[in-house]
């Protein structure tokens, strides 16, 4: 499996996204034994206890397998974060998870201090590795700069129909890796026109492209599915290669209203 290594932390370059999975402890199972070594969760899913029941239940050496969850934005305060850590190791029935993120940014916690927090659990043993997700690029210097141990990676969306140069720039330039999140943009890669006649001529699927793209520019994607024949069809994504012309005629499909998911999106902090 290719990896994408960040301040010396590996991870696994397709993994499997689990949000709003049907019986995700069955697909998380069936996505190890196809070949998957990395798995996508978070508290706000409420589908940890189901991912480490799956994890466990494919057999493959823990030692194998990463293991992401994320800390809801209202649990960011030191305090918080370390009780909804310890509460997420007691529901994944693990001994320690591989990379702890932010899920999303809180203005109402100081960076440091939850940073300060996760960086406490790592050396704890409790955590392997520290990131955070839908940071802009403002914050991810930030969060460079005070936390005390190293922030590995970004978990953004990131697919054909949405430009995230700056936001990758900034990742590049702080050493951190990209977690690409929606990488088939929610299945709307499937259909599209110009996926669907590059991926005639590779004997792939429009998706498959989608996530090729991805990966071809060393971005991580975490593509989530139901069907275990997709599971399989998005985990054969490092078999191919895509042109200069053909990479070039993916990145002119991105265009201003891309996004799918609200990035103003703002919990209730009450
Ligand atoms: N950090 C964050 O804030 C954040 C936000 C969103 C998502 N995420 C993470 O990223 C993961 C992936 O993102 P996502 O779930 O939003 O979207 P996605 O992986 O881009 O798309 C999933 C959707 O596409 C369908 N699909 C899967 N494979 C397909 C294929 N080969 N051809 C056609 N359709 C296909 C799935 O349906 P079926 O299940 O029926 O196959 C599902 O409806 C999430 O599950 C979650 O772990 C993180």
């Amino acid at each position: 499996m290719d990896v994408v290594e960040a301040k010396g932390f590996k991870i696994p370059i397709v993994g499997l996204g689990t949000w709003a999975v049907r019986d995700p402890a069955r697909i998380v199972e069936q996505a190890i034994r196809i070949g998957y070594r990395h798995i996508d969760t978070a508290q706000m899913y409420g589908n940890e206890a189901e991912v480490g029941q799956g994890v466990r239940a494919s057999g493959v050496p823990r030692a194998d397998v990463m293991v992401t969850t994320k800390v809801q934005p209202t649990l960011l305060a030191p305090h918080d974060l370390e009780r909804s850590v310890k509460e997420s190791l007691a529901k994944l029935r693990l001994d320690v998870i591989d990379l702890l993120l932010i899920h999303w940014p809180n203005p109402r916690v100081p960076l440091s201090e939850s940073l300060g927090a996760m960086s406490k659990m790592k050396r704890d043993g409790h955590v392997r590795a520290i990131g955070v997700s839908n940071f802009t690029v403002a914050l991810l210097d930030e969060a460079n700069k005070v936390s005390p141990e190293p922030v590995v990676c970004n978990q953004i969306e990131c697919h054909p129909f949405l430009n995230q140069d700056k936001v990758i720039a900034a990742c590049k330039s702080n050493g951190m890796a990209v977690v690409a999140y929606s990488p088939i943009a929610r299945g709307g890669a499937s259909g599209h026109a110009t996926l669907e006649r590059i991926a005639k001529v590779h004997g792939k699927t429009a998706a498959q492209v989608s996530l090729r793209y991805l990966v071809q520019q060393g971005i991580v994607v975490i593509p989530r599915s139901s069907r275990l024949e997709r599971l399989e069809e998005n985990f054969a994504v490092l078999d191919f290669a895509l042109t200069e012309a053909e990479m070039q005629a993916i990145y002119g499909l991105a265009h201003g209203s891309g996004r799918i998911v609200d990035w103003t999106w703002s919990p209730k902090w009450d």
